[in-house]
């Protein structure tokens, strides 16, 4: 391992919550050396370029590429897309990494994997998959500090969004749970701090939420603040959810997540709250009110 390697970030190119995009142009501004890892050459590729990263194509899936990106870097963020090859993916990057010899490895997990034991899981293979990676790596003696951070401000309004600008109604079937969700770009500056001075975080589970944990109702008054118009919430059947995602053609790993997020939601199991954000980047996570007047114009605009 070389001591003045650079920190390696997969799922650089960003897609979704864009986690390791975001964190790749933190420790840039740090002036910390990066490899941004993507898998494909494309526009995305050609911006973290121009930022100052040095980017690497490979899968995740495939070990010769992973061992090739990790060799010659000091530390490690990995994540990725929410996909059925994840845990694969895990315990090929916790093997390269091991091989290599990191000295710090910031693994993104989930908040629900705190609630989750071998006799109690859930019905998501994807939350399985990150019960089973944490467990792999602690039993790989990497030294590991584990992200977990609840649904993502940015992955829920995806969802809420052609709804709110189509008749200004979430529609989602989340009943009277309360939810806190935390914005991508709050996860981004955990990783970060965590990254550009691993010492006093190894071994660490950082849980991260919003700063407020509300039913949809008062988070649909949170849009109505932000927008300065009524947006309002209405619990839809899971099956019509359901039917909706799967004509928008999302791949079968990802839907059998979203309605697990959705009967653990109507549970009551996303009424959560910690304060991982704060404690670890001294600064307050992002409201839902400052998130959409951040986005308003994809939620169809503020009242002129
Ligand atoms: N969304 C939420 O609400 C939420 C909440 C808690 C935790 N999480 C966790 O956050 C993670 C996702 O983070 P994110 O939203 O920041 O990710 P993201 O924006 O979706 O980016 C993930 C990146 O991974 C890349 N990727 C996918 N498969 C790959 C492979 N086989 N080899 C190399 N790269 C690959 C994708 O590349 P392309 O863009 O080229 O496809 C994409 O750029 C997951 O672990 C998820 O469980 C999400």
């Amino acid at each position: 391992m070389a001591e003045n390697g650079p920190i390696l970030v997969t799922g650089a190119a960003g897609q979704l919550g864009a986690v390791g995009r975001t964190v790749t142009g933190l420790l840039l501004e740090r002036g910390l050396p990066v490899r941004a890892m993507v898998r494909r050459e494309d526009d995305r590729a050609a911006a973290l370029r121009a930022a100052g990263a040095e980017v690497v194509v490979g899968d995740l899936l495939e070990p010769g590429d992973v061992y090739r990106v990790v060799s010659g870097c000091r530390r490690v963020y990995f994540g990725m897309s929410v996909s059925a090859g994840y845990l694969e993916a895990t315990v090929t990057m916790a093997a390269a990494a091991r091989e290599v010899g990191v000295n710090a490895l910031a693994n993104m997990s989930q908040m629900t994997v705190s609630e989750m034991s071998i006799r109690n899981t859930t019905p998501s293979r994807q939350q399985r998959q990150h019960w089973l990676g944490e467990q792999a790596l602690a039993w790989s003696g990497l030294p590991v500090v584990t992200i977990r951070p609840t649904m993502f401000l940015e992955s829920f309004f995806q969802l809420a969004a052609p709804t709110v600008r189509a008749r200004a109604r979430i529609e989602v079937p989340f009943g009277r749970g309360k939810t806190s969700p935390v914005a991508a770009a709050d996860v981004a500056r955990v990783v970060a701090a965590v990254l550009a001075d691993p010492g006093p975080h190894l071994g660490r589970i950082y849980e991260l939420t919003g700063p407020r944990s509300q039913d949809m109702h008062a988070v649909a008054r949170e849009f109505s603040d932000a927008l300065d118009r009524e947006v309002t919430y209405a619990d839809i059947p899971a099956e019509d959810w359901e039917r909706g995602l799967r004509k928008a053609g999302l791949p079968e790993h990802l839907l059998g997540h979203l309605m697990t997020m959705a009967e653990l939601h109507r549970a009551g199991r996303y009424d959560r709250m910690a304060d991982g954000v704060e404690r670890v980047t001294g600064r307050p996570a992002m409201s839902v009110r400052e998130f959409v007047s951040l986005h308003a114009d994809e939620f169809g605009g503020r009242r002129t």
